[in-house]
């Protein structure tokens, strides 16, 4: 089985801590496991599983933090999923050991928060256990292993005119499917004409469309890593250049703050 998640992964690097804490630098790792224990922990939401989707500093007024004449709350924004409802909180973490959620609301507007690396994987795994995609793949002459599928859009579908709006307000995505076999440039082979719909909060195809068949675009010449296509890209490395500043790089780091 192959699957591919397309979810950007942002791994912070190694930022030297400050001595002197901005109040718009992003929230520590004590803070972001304070923000955890609290939502977890509040009986405003009961509902298990309970996922996050995004956690992040709630920023202070700029006001104050240009005129920083007192240190400002460290405050967190949370949106989680529980009970087949969006919450969003706002958790203070100023102290680590005693965070406090100071406000939840269950969001009935448009729109859903992001799929997280979880939600992606199973919807990934669903193609293989659906019968019309298994035949869409075989009447192409391919091989189901070669074939990976994965969540493109967001999914809000709702209050539209459009044919899916029939899925009405549903946490629905649509995926599509590429042949990764025979190149590292899976997006150069889609196969074209097939989409399927997932309802990511049952993990159910609900929606499939075989419209056409296309060939699929051979894998010879989709190689793009330099390392790999040969000649020019492959000769001998230029000669090395030298940037000099002789008064200096002309800015300073602090933490998470950039001065010149
Ligand atoms: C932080 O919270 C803990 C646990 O409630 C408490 O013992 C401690 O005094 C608090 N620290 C400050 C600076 O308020």
């Amino acid at each position: 089985m192959l699957s591919l998640i397309f979810s950007v992964l942002f791994l912070s690097g190694a930022i030297r801590a400050s001595s002197h804490p901005h109040p718009l630098d992003p929230l520590t790792a004590a803070e972001l496991a304070a923000v955890g224990t609290a939502v977890r922990a509040s009986p405003l939401i009961p509902a298990r599983p309970l996922t996050f989707h995004y956690v992040g500093l709630d920023e202070p007024d700029k006001a104050d933090v240009i005129s920083q004449l007192t240190s400002l709350p460290r405050r967190a924004l949370v949106i989680a999923r529980a009970g087949g409802q969006s919450h969003e909180l706002r958790v203070d973490v100023t102290n680590v050991s005693s965070p406090a959620v100071l406000w939840h609301a269950v969001h009935h507007g448009a729109g859903f928060p992001r799929f997280t690396t979880a939600d992606e994987v199973a919807a990934a795994a669903l193609p293989y256990k659906y019968p019309p995609f298994v035949e869409s793949v075989r009447r192409r002459g391919l091989d189901v292993k070669d074939v990976g599928c994965g969540v493109i859009d967001m999914g809000w579908y709702g209050g539209g005119e459009s044919e899916e709006a029939r899925w009405g307000s549903a946490r629905v995505a649509k995926m599509q499917c590429f042949v990764a076999s025979g190149t590292a440039n899976f997006y150069a082979r889609p196969l074209e004409g097939v989409v399927l719909v997932v309802d990511i909060e049952r993990m159910a195809v609900v929606g499939y469309r075989d419209r056409v068949v296309q060939p699929v675009p051979k894998a010879e010449g989709t190689e793009y890593r330099a390392d790999k296509v040969g000649p020019p890209f492959t000769g001998p490395a230029a000669a090395p250049g030298v940037v000099v500043q002789p008064e200096g790089s002309g800015f300073h780091i602090d933490g998470h703050v950039v001065r010149n």
